[in-house]
């Protein structure tokens, strides 16, 4: 088979799941990251001849995608903040609102150049950690998760993108003794309620790690209320928490912050334009 012979039968089998530039789309991702070939390849090279190996394992992919596993998933890779990232079932696929969450704490420090003390709360594929220790080199991460797994893949990703990061398998709901008082804690921690899985697409229900993405809907801040906690003695007198936040539950979590009455909240809005991350620091220390 050639590759516009492949190209054409995803057509056909995929029609009734996707458009035909999704469908496109899809396919040149997997060439690229199956056989490392150029997505203009197909548009260069249309009568390609495909080995009955290289034609199998794209075939055997119509499956996934017609079950709309995502195509992170699929490929076992995603970008984020244009660096490489591996990916698997135990793990969240990094989203765009986390790379503007990291965007902010780059922004914040641009000009900083001592060493930073930071640590990565439920740090998953390692996405936040790693790409903030490559952009930022003066700083000094900890990431810690509770998945063993998590862990694992995050090692792997610090390992491939060359960054050192200290990784802890932490328990952040139970007490937790670290020594380093940190600049700053950084973290995207579990936030829908289990009572708004009614409204999230079914491949992330199906595909992604639930203990990554619900919290129970009787205790939605559970994450945010132990963060705050551990920083009470881990945070630096100047230094700055920054949360990836639930847009729907902005209000009631501003009412739990403002209940500390000990911090100076900032909100930021994502490109979609919802309250998606808030950034605090001690009241003392404006
Ligand atoms: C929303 S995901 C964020 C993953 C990654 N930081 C990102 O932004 O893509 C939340 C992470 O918190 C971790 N987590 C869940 N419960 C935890 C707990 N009790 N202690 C530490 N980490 C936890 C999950 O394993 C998951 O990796």
């Amino acid at each position: 088979m050639t590759l516009v012979d492949v190209r054409n039968y995803y057509r056909e089998k995929l029609r009734d799941y996707y458009g035909q530039s999704e469908i496109d789309f899809y396919f040149k991702i997997l060439i690229n990251s199956f056989f490392d070939w150029d997505s203009t390849l197909i548009a260069l090279n249309p009568k390609k001849q495909l080995t009955k190996l290289q034609a199998k394992k794209l075939i055997k992919i119509i499956k996934n995608l017609r079950e709309f596993k995502p195509i992170q998933y699929i490929t076992g890779e995603s970008l984020f903040m244009g660096c490489k990232f591996k990916v698997n079932k135990n793990v969240l696929i990094p989203r765009q609102e986390t790379e503007e969450l990291v965007e902010w704490v780059i922004n914040d420090n641009i000009d900083c150049k001592k060493k930073i003390n930071a640590i990565d709360i439920g740090t998953g594929s390692g996405c936040i950690a790693v790409s903030l220790s490559l952009k930022k080199r003066n700083f000094n991460f900890t990431a810690i998760d509770n998945s063993n797994k998590s862990l694992m893949l995050a090692k792997e990703n610090a390992r491939l993108n060359r960054v050192k990061i200290n990784f802890l398998k932490n328990d952040i709901l139970k007490p937790i003794n670290h020594e380093t008082i940190y600049d700053i804690i950084i973290s995207n921690p579990p936030y829908v309620p289990d009572s708004e899985m009614k409204n999230i697409e079914d491949k992330v229900l199906k595909f992604e790690p639930h203990n990554a993405i619900f919290v129970d809907k009787k205790d939605p801040f559970v994450f945010y209320k132990a963060i705050i906690d551990f920083s009470l003695s881990n945070l630096k007198k100047d230094g700055k928490i920054y949360f990836e936040i639930n847009p729907n539950l902005y209000n009631s979590l501003l009412i739990l912050i403002e209940s500390y009455n000990k911090f100076n909240l900032v909100v930021k809005k994502d490109i979609s334009n919802k309250k998606r991350m808030i950034r605090l620091n001690w009241k003392n220390e404006q």
